[in-house]
């Protein structure tokens, strides 16, 4: 499974970049007014960072609008997956961009059928809320489950990224139910690292080495 990093702060993607193991980046306009830097320069610079793909988010509601808004995202480098919404006009400019053979990330995706849909229109990733989902009520994971049983009954290439990721085990599931990718907080990321048996291990380690006197280097 690919790990996404779904912030715009630069200084956790390097922190994030320097493990090895991010894939890539999601941002949405949240992210965006949260990182409090000027979009176009902000992208750029995570686009420079990561090597993977990089979601800017279009923000116009009509498809002309949007495509145009797309267009100008996908110049700015070569790993960007232009965002849009998943509204019948934001699949139209899926279909448009994915023809100009442009990455597209359809997003704000809260059931099967929309999945279904953004398959249909070639999406490259679709975009599952499941921390959102879980607020009101519904179980997230369930949802993944569903897209992932569909997109396999039909062979369909969209990649299942798992969004609103809050906390470890929806990251565990993921993987589980065979998600392609989740885009996580640096903070959920950085959760998947710790056991207290490790840390508790590593202390118990390093008492027993300091008494034996020996040094490796
Ligand atoms: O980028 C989309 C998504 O991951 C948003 O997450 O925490 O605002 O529900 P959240």
């Amino acid at each position: 499974m690919k790990f996404f990093l779904d912030t715009a702060d630069i200084t956790e993607i390097r922190e994030a970049n320097a493990t090895g193991l991010l894939d890539g980046v999601t941002t949405n306009p949240s992210l965006i007014k949260k990182a409090g830097r000027e979009f176009f320069e902000v992208i750029s610079e995570i686009a420079a960072e990561v090597d993977g793909p990089v979601s800017a988010e279009t923000v116009a509601h009509d498809h002309e609008t949007m495509l145009l808004e797309g267009l100008k995202c996908a110049e700015i480098a070569k790993n960007i997956a232009v965002k849009v919404p998943l509204t019948m006009e934001g699949l139209k400019t899926c279909k448009a961009l994915r023809a100009r053979g442009i990455m597209v990330n359809v997003t704000l995706c809260f059931s099967a059928n929309q999945a279904l849909l953004a398959a249909k229109a070639g999406a490259s990733f679709i975009s599952p809320f499941v921390g959102r989902h879980d607020d009101v009520g519904f179980d997230g994971m369930e949802l993944i489950e569903d897209i992932r049983l569909i997109y396999d009954n039909y062979g369909f290439d969209t990649e299942i990224l798992v969004a609103s990721v809050r906390h470890p085990t929806h990251i565990l599931e993921s993987a589980r139910i065979g998600a392609d990718v989740a885009t996580m907080p640096w903070s959920a990321m950085q959760k998947l690292f710790n056991h207290p048996l490790t840390t508790n291990g590593l202390a118990g380690f390093d008492k027993d080495w300091a008494a034996t006197g020996f040094s490796i280097l």
